[in-house]
């Protein structure tokens, strides 16, 4: 009910705002703060994210919330503690840097917390509550909204890190999923508020393989799809620290390119184009997503593309296409 939700953000906002006070201004805090500034962030932007430090304690958060007036039964459904076996409680986070995930009006609905070094679970979030799905959430929309508004664009991230260090770089219309899994409520969310989304996700396998899914949620959902490809397999946050903000934004943000180039460039990988065979099955390959655009207009322009690389016969490439479009009728 009403009641219940206003207390369990109420609790959020409390705990975000002693993790901080933790972070930076006590001797506890100090080892994530260290770290936290090794990874090259600024103070400026630990304030901005409001990034906070969850003490090596089992009963901080019960403690301090208890405190105040919040019944245990509530900060369970909050999902801040986890009831045991014996009828006590422990607090979920303990002794990780604590990143506030804010809901669309910017109330604090969740955290999620990391390790201070390797490990596993690397992140630990909140589970599903009542106020936090993390399907429903895109992190740092709040602060990413109106920038999105003006730029008429928003570059869509995996995580964290990488939001941290994309508007430490100056790209502040920059918002995460959480991990790869965007949902069709992610995509209607970025669609009822631009019509471009840069897909700019990790350059591993699986940053890849997430990059098709989601440029198809997203396509489906309306949205004018690109993509911003990382190379040598780092992620954003990784690209920026190595070469700069100057370079992620010139090199990877101005230069992402369009869907089908996306593919193009995928379906190149591992393959001799000097190779009759490889030759074959890449325009194959790329004639197939040619077929399912939507517009004439982008059909002739990729297949005269395609004609002009290969050498080969405009009406060729058309009659083929027409097969696959047929094929899919
Ligand atoms: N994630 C998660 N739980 C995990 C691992 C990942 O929720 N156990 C989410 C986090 O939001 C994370 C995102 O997926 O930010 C991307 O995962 P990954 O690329 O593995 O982590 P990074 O964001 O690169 O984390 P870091 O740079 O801090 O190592
Ligand atoms: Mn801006
Ligand atoms: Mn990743
Ligand atoms: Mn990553
Ligand atoms: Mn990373």
């Amino acid at each position: 009910d009403a009641g219940e939700t206003k207390m369990m953000i109420e609790a959020h906002a409390l705990l975000k705002k002693f993790y901080h006070h933790l972070l930076v201004n006590t001797k506890e805090g100090q080892e994530a703060f260290d770290y936290l500034q090794a990874r090259g962030w600024t103070r400026e932007m630990i304030d901005q994210f409001e990034i906070g430090y969850a003490p090596d304690s089992w009963d901080f958060a019960a403690k301090l919330l208890l405190g105040r007036g919040f019944s245990p039964s509530l900060m369970e459904k909050a999902g801040l503690i986890i009831r045991k076996e014996n009828g006590g409680y422990v607090d979920r986070f303990r002794h990780r840097i604590m990143f506030p995930i804010h809901n669309h009006h910017g109330d604090a609905v969740g955290f999620s917390g990391r390790l201070l070094g390797e490990g596993q679970p690397k992140y630990l979030n909140s589970p599903e509550t009542p106020i936090f799905h993390k399907g429903t959430i895109l992190y740092n929309f709040h602060q990413a909204r109106l920038h999105i508004r003006k730029h008429q664009e928003a570059v869509l991230l995996e995580g964290f890190a990488d939001v941290i260090s994309a508007v430490q770089a100056g790209v502040a219309h920059s918002v995460a999923t959480m991990g790869t899994a965007l949902t069709e409520e992610h995509a209607r969310i970025l669609r009822r508020n631009v019509d471009t989304v840069i897909i700019c996700y990790d350059g591993d396998a699986s940053g890849i393989e997430a990059t098709f899914r989601a440029a198809k949620l997203l396509a489906d959902a309306g949205c004018h799809v690109k993509v911003a490809t990382i190379p040598d397999g780092l992620d954003p946050d990784e690209y920026i620290r190595k070469y700069g903000a100057a370079r992620f934004q010139r090199d990877i943000i101005d230069a992402s390119s369009s869907l089908m180039t996306f593919k193009m460039m995928y379906f190149r990988k591992g393959k001799n184009l000097q190779n009759e065979n490889d030759k074959i099955r890449y325009i194959e390959e790329v004639l197939r997503e040619i077929s399912k655009l939507p517009n004439p207009i982008e059909w002739d322009y990729y297949l005269r593309q395609l004609a002009d690389e290969f050498s080969l016969s405009l009406t060729a490439l058309q009659e083929q296409l027409n097969r696959y479009r047929d094929a899919v009728k």
